[in-house]
């Protein structure tokens, strides 16, 4: 049986190594990089888990995580950002993820159900989530709760280095 249940500050560690797992299976299967190539300190900063966005994760008391006997099996950081294109109140999914011994059971739907309806509650109008056109299961499970895709694509300005 899995229960979701609100993100914990005890959650941290089994959420960093299950988060660091699956962004290393994305990483050497998509981008055919080589994990151990990476340097320690570009992995600390990896993810949602990661020591600098934990807290706030945590803190926006909308982040999930999916237990089967007592065990951290899935994930999802999420938050409520006051203003994205025009729609006031949307809930921002930052990442989502679980164990590849228990993909394809409905736990990452139950994870997104979870946070959508609470965070509907909590005033959302809509949900957003970037998802990466490679991943087939993620583009399918978004497609399953109902989220549409138009052409709009993401970029970045990195201001640490920006003049
Ligand atoms: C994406 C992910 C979270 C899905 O979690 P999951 O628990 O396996 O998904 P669910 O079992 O709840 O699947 C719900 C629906 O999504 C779709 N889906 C999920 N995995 C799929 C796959 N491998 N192929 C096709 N459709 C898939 C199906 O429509 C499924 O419904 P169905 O089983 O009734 O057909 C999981 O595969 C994962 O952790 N992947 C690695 C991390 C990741 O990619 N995260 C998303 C980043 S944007």
């Amino acid at each position: 049986m899995v229960e979701i249940r609100a993100l914990k500050e005890s959650d941290r560690g089994h959420v960093r190594a299950l988060e660091l797992f699956c962004i290393r299976e994305y990483l050497e299967s998509s981008l055919k990089k080589n994990w151990d190539d990476l340097p320690q300190d570009l992995i600390d900063q990896l993810g949602a888990s990661s020591k600098g966005s934990f807290d706030h994760y945590l803190d926006s008391g909308l982040s999930y995580v999916a237990l089967e006997e007592g065990q951290i099996i899935g994930f999802v950081f999420t938050q409520m950002m006051d203003f994205i294109n025009n729609v006031p109140k949307v809930l921002w999914v930052e990442s989502v993820a679980v164990h590849p011994d228990h993909r394809r059971k409905g736990v990452g739907y139950k994870l997104l159900k979870k946070c959508a309806t609470d965070g509907k509650k909590k005033g959302a109008k809509a949900v957003q989530s970037i998802i990466m056109p490679d991943l087939a299961a993620s583009v399918m499970l978004h497609k399953k709760l109902g989220f549409f895709m138009d052409g709009r694509k993401v970029s970045f300005l990195d201001l640490e280095t920006f003049q």
